[in-house]
């Protein structure tokens, strides 16, 4: 899609991190905005920043588990700003999940229900309007290099994340048989500096379980390396490059690559899977 210019983006997790740089990228782009989120005063003061720029933002409260207010979110959009071109299906919470450990499997099911049916949902309500109107439309689904790599304490994460890399690969391959003029993206960073360490702020009140000495010496190595991660802007560039040149795959970190190259060679190489952290 090399015209941006008063086209129309939905971005879902948007009141923070990467879903909020897109909106600040897209907006100075000359789009649309759509930004919808579960988080109502972190989305209230994005709207306001937004408009402040003078971009056309309409906000939408929104938790991407349900399917029915994804479908109410792209009714909004179309009642605000007509067809929708692009989509980044952008909400994630970072929650771990050991297989061996104790972890409850309700958090387990909240993770994969945002991380992976939340893009489902996206992709399924918006795509046959996308192929319709034929003006030309994207679709960005974040996923991780956890959707690449599969390492050790993370399991209801990576699951999700692989989960979005065949999902998005599907249709990518979709669209090309169905000579649909809609391009896919996936992006796949490793760490970003965003609020995701402290995902479990939208942990509903039911799954919330007091720290143990186990999860709190996790969550100090997560918050370390998100802080050594890189700037959302420069992820939301290399976002907005991709849709732009329709590239399908957004590696925002050089230094992560061998960990996929690493793990191909190991597949065709019958070895085992290391206990390493591989990103
Ligand atoms: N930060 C990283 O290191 C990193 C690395 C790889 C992938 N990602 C992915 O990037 C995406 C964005 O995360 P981020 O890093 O910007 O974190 P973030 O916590 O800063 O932003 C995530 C946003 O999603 C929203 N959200 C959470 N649950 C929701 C729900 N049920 N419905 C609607 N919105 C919901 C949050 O309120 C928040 O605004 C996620 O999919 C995450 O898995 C992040």
């Amino acid at each position: 899609m090399e015209q941006l210019a008063g086209k129309t983006a939905v971005i879902t997790g948007a009141a923070s991190g990467i879903g909020l740089a897109m909106a600040r990228r897209f907006g100075a782009e000359g789009m649309n905005l759509v930004v919808a989120d579960i988080e109502p005063a972190p989305l209230a003061e994005a709207v306001q920043a937004l408009e402040a720029k003078g971009y056309p933002v309409e906000s939408f409260d929104i938790d991407v588990r349900e399917l029915a207010q994804i479908q109410a979110l792209a009714a909004a959009a179309n009642e605000r700003f007509g067809n929708v071109h692009l989509l980044c299906n952008n909400a994630g919470v970072g929650a771990g999940g050991a297989v061996a450990g104790v972890d409850d499997m309700e958090r387990w099911r909240w993770t994969i229900d945002i991380n992976l049916w939340g893009v489902i949902y996206g992709c399924k309500t918006f795509l046959p309007a996308m192929i319709e109107h034929g003006e030309g439309a994207h679709i960005v689904n974040t996923a991780s290099m956890a959707g690449h790599y599969a390492s050790a304490f993370m399991g209801a994460y990576n699951v999700s994340k692989f989960g979005v890399v065949a999902l998005s690969e599907t249709m990518s391959r979709e669209m090309q048989v169905a000579g649909a003029n809609v391009g896919v993206s996936v992006l796949c960073p490793a760490f970003v500096q965003t609020g995701i360490a402290d995902s479990a702020r939208n942990l509903p009140a039911e799954l919330y379980e007091e720290p143990t000495e186990e999860s709190t010496a996790m969550k100090q190595i997560i918050d370390a390396l998100v802080a050594g991660g890189i700037q959302a802007d420069v992820v939301a560039a290399a976002v907005c490059d991709a849709v732009i040149n329709d590239d399908f795959w957004i590696l925002t970190h050089e230094d992560a690559k061998p960990a996929i190259t690493g793990r191909a060679n190991d597949i065709v190489t019958n070895v085992n899977p290391l206990p390493n952290f591989g990103f």
